[in-house]
């Protein structure tokens, strides 16, 4: 069984546990109570010494890696020469090549245009006013258990009342919600292409009893969910959406900012269902940990806004753009897009060994690296089991590893490993696993 490698029973990590508790609100929570010293490639060392498998990567953030050299090389490079003059002063080359290349590297052969934000829920902000503002039509409508941000509005168009929502209403207006597939949860009897269609033919009904598509500009989706529990719909759903958005002049907006940069086995996760979207957002992997995200969209679509619309301070910062450069570099250069099926492989067939080993384990799932596991008490009732979830979280970084949950009904166990992890590592962290399972369900 794993060492435990606890850092909270240290008197550093105590000390500075004590200190976060007093000067920091609970709400911002910490998954883990591991204080970071450093982070290197997969690898997290606390200010213990102790050491850190990471499958968790920032949530998706760190598909290069962390610290990657070349990414550092550029954000020192570029600290030494500005950090910053605010583009909508001073704008300066960075910016304009990295908008050039998300361009060129998006889902779609049209004429693109990009603009930068901060965060992910940023972006999806600026998508929504865009969309507006070019069709003229206020309504979006998002799905259930999708995850946007905790902005007012991103809020609005995010499933999961708990914690997300609670209490912080009353909500955006013109936001609606509509089913996306679950196929672990179908209703019985329903084979997956009929679920489909059902799902589909609900827009029908929504468009005569929630709202008229001439009300409604914009449809959000991500190509596989991720807070929502790493739920991938079908090729066929994911067109039908889009069929439906053409068909009443609707806008598909493609949520990209957890499935990009190589995270579902291809550079976005759009490129898997031959949809492309009229406006993707980015953000996360984007810059490796520099805050950054993009909208990227068509020209005509992106140009709707007038001069001084659309922007903010920090907005594209030189520092982040020259990260995200580097990103891009990495990407090709170490073929990150291959490491990150090879991943995905190893880890789907790692989960499917736990399954066949333990009751515990419902369904495995994923798209590329996108993998998870969602933990059940009973197979047949598939009753949500949560505090299992929570228990095998609590084991693994207890005893070495990052691990995330997720899911509307918090029973997901999810992964989102830097993609250049070596397969050591990979075994390593499987093997935590495999013990957080064996201790929780002995
Ligand atoms: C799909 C998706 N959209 C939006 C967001 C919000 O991004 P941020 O936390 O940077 O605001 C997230 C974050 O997890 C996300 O996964």
């Amino acid at each position: 069984m794993a060492e435990v490698t606890n850092a909270v029973k240290s008197p550093q990590s105590l000390t500075l546990h004590e200190r976060r508790m007093k000067a920091v609100p609970k709400a911002p929570y910490n998954i883990t109570q591991v204080y970071v010293e450093s982070a290197q490639g997969a690898t997290v060392y606390d200010i213990d010494g102790n050491r850190y498998i990471d499958f968790a990567g920032g949530i998706g953030i760190q598909n290069v890696g962390h610290c990657h050299p070349k990414v550092v090389r550029a954000v020192q490079e570029q600290a030494a020469k500005s950090i910053h003059t605010c583009f909508h002063v001073a704008p300066y080359e960075s910016y304009i090549e990295l908008a050039e290349r998300l361009n060129e590297i998006t889902p779609g052969s049209f004429e693109k245009k990009t603009m930068f934000l901060n965060s992910g829920a940023e972006a999806v902000e600026n998508a929504v006013k865009i969309a507006r503002k070019y069709t003229g039509k206020p309504g979006v409508i998002s799905f259930d258990r999708g995850y946007h941000g905790r902005t007012l509005l991103t809020m609005s168009l995010t499933s999961k009342v708990k914690p997300y929502k609670h209490g912080f209403g009353p909500f955006a207006n013109s936001t609606y919600k509509m089913p996306y597939p679950y196929y672990y949860r179908a209703p019985e009897n329903m084979d997956p292409d009929s679920y489909d269609d059902f799902l589909l033919s609900r827009f029908e009904d929504f468009f005569v009893a929630d709202a008229s598509p001439d009300e409604i500009g914009a449809v959000i989706m991500e190509p596989v969910q991720g807070e929502g529990g790493f739920i991938v719909p079908s090729k066929k759903f994911v067109q039908g959406v889009k069929r439906i958005c053409e068909q009443h002049d609707i806008l598909f907006i493609a949520d990209e900012i957890q499935t990009g940069f190589g995270r579902t086995g291809l550079l976005f996760g759009m490129n898997h269902f031959d949809v492309a979207p009229d406006l993707l957002t980015m953000s996360k992997s984007l810059a490796a940990g520099m805050p950054l995200s993009a909208v990227t969209g068509r020209a005509a679509i992106m140009d709707t806004p007038d001069a001084g619309q659309l922007g903010g301070t920090f907005a594209g910062s030189p520092m982040a753009c020259a990260a995200s450069l580097a990103v891009l570099d990495v990407i090709e250069e170490e073929e990150i897009v291959k490491k990150a099926q090879n991943v995905g492989k190893q880890l789907m067939a790692a989960f499917h060994h736990l399954q066949n080993k333990y009751e515990l384990i419902g369904d495995v799932r994923g798209l590329g690296a996108m993998c998870a596991m969602e933990l059940v008490e009973d197979r047949n009732t598939k009753e949500p089991a949560a505090a299992k979830t929570a228990e095998i979280v609590k084991y693994c970084w207890q005893h070495g590893l990052f691990a995330l949950s997720a899911g509307m009904y918090s029973n997901v166990l999810r992964f989102l490993p830097p993609l250049i992890i070596s397969d050591d590592e990979l075994n390593e962290g499987i093997s935590i696993l495999e013990s957080a399972f064996e201790s929780v369900t002995k």
